[in-house]
């Protein structure tokens, strides 16, 4: 029987993958998402833009997930939600009560057909056509990686820091604040555009010798920045140098980037643990500032000369990322584009009278879910 199902029922899928700060959104089958929007709604009372992720209680959350949805529906994908299946591309550490509102808003206010869970770190290795390798989101709020080894999430081995873009913007402020008197509290759209269009990750040892007390090295030049009418603002090379350093400093437990990667390798068993570092992946939209990979690379090797890590160097031992088929900021979705055409739809998603009849979502989390079948 044939994988793929026939072209007409492939149209009626959509895919969605809500991030915190973005929503990527297209059809089955599709190379790239149809749109990418911010995960915002305006709000009707202060007509400000609020992020879903700011909801107060879970009335809150249901209210700003249905206009949403409706936003998703009727003005970008344009199709009725009625009866319809949809593949939700998920991070396995989303909330429950996030999960369980979403659904309640799918099924019982829009009545969609079925609901397939795609867990985001697993289905971003389809475009790359490998079942084990190491996975690195960094997004927005926060970066988590997860060892995937012959198609299965080792869940015990994964690994999250809350560090990610926000933490960057963050610090930009922070710096902007200090170089510019009188700026302070610039929109978050403005500080990302700054980090976006002039900030860069830059190499080991020159942030190493930024970091020292008497740095010896030229920073590299400066750039004004347009705020609207004729305030410019100065964005000095430091700055635009090193505010990317907040990802690689460790925290108080010791743990950054890098030692998430090294720490999920040392969970796993040793056999795979040379595959799984010669087939990182590295996902979100972090990822794409100019030279992340490059500096991520040089930080590995230098703590791979630590004592807790030293003997994961064995004969061979190399660490190498995929490049995959598609911008980092959409693999997750990508992946589930793919899975969502395939004939597993049928019996891996979630349907409605599956759902109305108790009105939860299984969840790997759920010991009752995760039952061994004695069939
Ligand atoms: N081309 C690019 N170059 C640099 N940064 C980019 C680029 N495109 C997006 N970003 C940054 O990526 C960040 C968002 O990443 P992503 O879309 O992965 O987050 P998210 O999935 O919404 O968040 P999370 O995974 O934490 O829920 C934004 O801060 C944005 O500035
Ligand atoms: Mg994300």
């Amino acid at each position: 029987m044939p994988i793929y199902e026939s072209e007409s029922l492939i149209k009626l899928h959509i895919v969605l993958e809500i991030g915190t700060a973005y929503t990527r959104l297209g059809f089955s089958g599709e190379f790239a998402p149809r749109f990418i929007i911010k995960s915002e709604i305006r709000c009707k009372t202060t007509n400000k833009m609020r992020k879903l992720s700011d909801y107060k209680d879970q009335n809150d959350l249901y209210d700003m997930l249905v206009e949403f949805i409706q936003l998703i529906y009727f003005k970008y994908a344009l199709i009725s939600p009625k009866d319809k299946p949809i593949v939700l591309v998920e991070s396995i550490l989303c909330p429950t009560l996030f999960r369980s509102t979403l659904a309640k808003v799918l099924f019982s206010h829009y009545e969609v057909s079925a609901i397939w869970y795609l867990p985001s770190h697993l289905v971003s290795l389809a475009p790359l056509e490998v079942d084990t390798a190491l996975v690195l989101d960094v997004g927005y709020s926060e970066a988590v990686a997860v060892p995937i080894c012959h198609g299965y999430p080792v869940l015990h081995a994964w690994e999250a820091l809350p560090i990610g873009s926000q933490h960057v913007q963050k610090k930009i402020m922070e710096l902007l604040s200090s170089d510019n008197l009188g700026v302070q509290n610039l929109n978050e759209d403005v500080l990302e555009d700054i980090k976006d269009r002039c900030c860069f990750v830059t190499k080991i040892d020159r942030a190493e010798n930024f970091s020292s007390a008497k740095p010896t090295i030229t920073p590299c030049p400066e750039v004004t920045y347009p705020l609207g009418g004729n305030k410019m603002l100065k964005v000095s090379g430091k700055l635009r140098e090193t505010a990317f350093e907040v990802l690689y400093n460790e925290d108080v437990d010791g743990r950054c980037l890098t030692t998430m990667i090294l720490d999920a390798l040392l969970k796993v068993n040793v056999d795979l643990r040379l595959k799984l570092a010669g087939n990182i992946l590295l996902t979100g939209g972090t990822i794409m500032t100019p030279g992340f990979k490059a500096r991520l690379k040089a930080e590995l090797h230098k703590q791979l000369e630590l004592p807790k890590y030293k003997h994961l160097k064995t004969e061979n031992f190399v660490f190498k990322f995929h490049n995959p088929p598609c911008k980092d900021n959409y693999t997750a979705w990508l992946g589930g584009a793919i899975y969502s055409c395939t004939e597993l739809f049928a019996s891996k998603a979630l349907t409605r009278d599956q759902y109305l009849k108790e009105e939860r979502v299984p969840d790997w989390s759920n010991m009752r879910d995760n039952v061994r079948s004695t069939a």
